[in-house]
C-alpha cells in the first residue's frame, strides 16, 4: 500500500521568520557631504551584534513578549511584529511575498452567501433534471437503499456520503461553503484541474509513484462516482463550514457521517511541486510522489476547490490533537490517475469537527502550533 497522502509542505521548507533590519532610510532633501575614512572611524561607535540589543525592543503586538523572536512575523507596512502562533487564525510559516498584519489589512469581515435556491444552484453549477428541485429524486434514494445492502456485506468498502433530506438544511451547507470559498476568492470545482500554464492531465501516472499506489477496488470507483454524480445533482455531503476565531475556516458534520465514508475528494489546480516551492498557499497537498522528484505533483486548491480545502488538521505533537483525528487522507490510483480522498476513520457525529493528519506521509507540515 502507497504511503498515505499529506498537506505537502512545500511552502513550510523555510524555517526562519522574516526579523528584518530596521535600516533608516536616507533622507532624499540631505545635502552629499563626504567625510574623510579617518573622519568618519574617529566619531563611529563600535556596531552592536546584530541579534542583541538591536532587537531588545521587538515585541509581539498580541502578547507584548519579545520571547521566540524568530518567530516574530513583521508587517511589510507599518513594521509591528507578532508571533506566528499569535495571528489569529495562526500563521503557520512566513509568506514569501510581502505580509501585512490584522491592523493594516483591516477588519476581515465574512460575508453570507444569500440563502436563495437560484443563486446556490448557479455557484455550484447543480445540474437538476427538469421536475426536480435539488433534492434526491426516487432513484437516488432507491440506489442508495440498495448501496446499503451491498455495502453491509463487505464492511471495509467505503460508503459513499449521506445527503441530508431536508432541502433547507442543504441549502445552508452549501450557503455555508459558497461563503467560506466566496471570502477565499475562489471558485468551486469538484474536479481536478489541468490549465495548460501547469500540468497536462496525462503527467498524472500513478505507475509513476514511489513504491507504487493502490488502486481503488470497482466497488469503491462506484461509490466515487455515485458521489460525484450527488454533488453535481447538489446532493453535498452533510457539512458545515463555520469559522472559528482560532483556527479560521473550519469544517462541522450537520449529520452523522459512518466510519469508512466517503466525504470528499481533494480537488484544486494541479501544478508540479517544483513550480510551488515558494508558494505561500497553505492548501497544497500531495498528488503525485513520484520517483523522479521533478515529476511530483500537487493540488493547488488556491483558485478553485471544494469543501476539502477547509478541512483543519490535527497538531501531531500532543496526544489530544492525536485524539481529534476522523478523517484519513488516502491517495489512490484511480484509472492510472492519483487522486486524493478524504474518508471517515470513524463514526462522526453532527456537530463534531473534522479533523485529518497533514502529516501522512512526509511529515514537514510545522502543526506544533495547532490547537
Ligand atoms: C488547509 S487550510 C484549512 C482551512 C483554514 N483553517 C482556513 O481558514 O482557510 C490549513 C490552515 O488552516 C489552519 N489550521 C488547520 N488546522 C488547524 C488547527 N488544528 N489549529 C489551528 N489552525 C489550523 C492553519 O492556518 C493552516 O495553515
Ligand atoms: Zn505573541
Ligand atoms: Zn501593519
Amino acid at each position: 500500500m502507497a504511503p498515505p497522502s499529506s498537506c505537502s509542505a512545500a511552502g513550510n521548507r523555510k524555517s526562519n521568520c522574516r526579523v528584518r533590519k530596521r535600516t533608516a532610510a536616507p533622507s532624499p532633501s540631505a545635502p552629499k557631504k563626504f567625510r574623510s575614512m579617518e573622519e568618519i572611524m574617529r566619531v563611529a561607535l563600535p556596531a552592536a551584534p546584530v541579534s542583541g540589543e538591536y532587537y531588545v525592543d521587538l515585541r509581539c503586538q498580541e502578547c507584548r513578549s519579545g520571547d521566540r523572536e524568530e518567530e516574530i512575523l513583521l508587517c511589510d507596512n507599518c513594521d509591528q511584529g507578532y508571533h506566528l502562533y499569535c495571528l489569529r487564525p495562526i500563521v503557520v510559516r512566513v509568506p514569501s511575498g510581502p505580509w501585512f498584519c490584522p491592523s493594516c489589512v483591516g477588519e476581515r469581515s465574512i460575508k453570507r452567501f444569500p440563502l436563495v435556491q437560484t443563486k446556490i444552484i448557479d455557484f455550484f453549477r447543480i445540474q437538476m433534471a427538469n421536475d426536480e428541485k435539488c433534492c434526491p429524486s426516487q432513484d437516488g434514494k432507491k440506489r442508495k437503499r440498495r448501496s446499503i445492502v451491498m455495502y453491509k456485506k463487505r464492511r471495509r468498502r467505503l460508503l459513499p456520503f449521506n445527503p441530508t433530506e431536508d432541502l433547507a438544511l442543504r441549502l445552508q451547507q452549501m450557503s455555508s461553503l459558497a461563503a467560506a470559498l466566496t471570502a477565499m476568492n475562489m471558485e468551486f470545482s469538484n474536479e481536478l484541474t489541468y490549465l495548460p500554464t501547469m500540468v497536462d492531465r496525462s503527467s498524472n501516472q500513478a505507475n509513476l509513484e514511489k513504491g507504487g499506489m493502490q488502486v481503488l477496488p470497482r466497488e469503491d470507483k462506484e461509490a466515487l462516482e455515485l458521489c460525484k454524480t450527488m454533488n453535481k445533482r447538489g446532493e453535498c455531503p452533510p457539512l458545515l463550514v463555520v469559522f472559528d476565531p482560532i483556527e479560521g475556516f473550519t469544517v462541522q458534520a450537520d449529520g452523522l457521517i459512518r466510519d469508512m465514508t466517503l466525504v470528499a475528494e481533494y480537488t484544486g489546480d494541479v501544478d508540479y511541486l517544483k513550480n510551488r516551492e515558494h508558494d505561500d498557499c497553505d492548501s497544497m497537498m500531495t498528488l503525485l510522489l513520484a520517483t523522479n522528484p521533478s515529476d511530483t505533483l500537487v493540488i493547488c486548491p488556491d483558485k478553485r476547490g471544494n469543501i476539502s480545502r477547509f478541512i483543519n488538521g490535527i497538531n501531531n505533537h500532543t496526544r489530544d490533537g492525536r485524539k481529534k483525528q476522523n478523517l484519513k487522507c488516502v491517495r489512490y490510483n484511480v484509472d492510472g490517475e492519483c487522486r486524493v480522498l478524504l474518508v471517515a476513520c470513524r463514526d462522526i457525529y453532527r456537530g463534531e469537527r473534522l479533523y485529518y493528519d497533514y502529516n501522512g506521509y512526509e511529515k514537514e507540515y510545522p502543526t506544533h502550533n495547532f490547537v
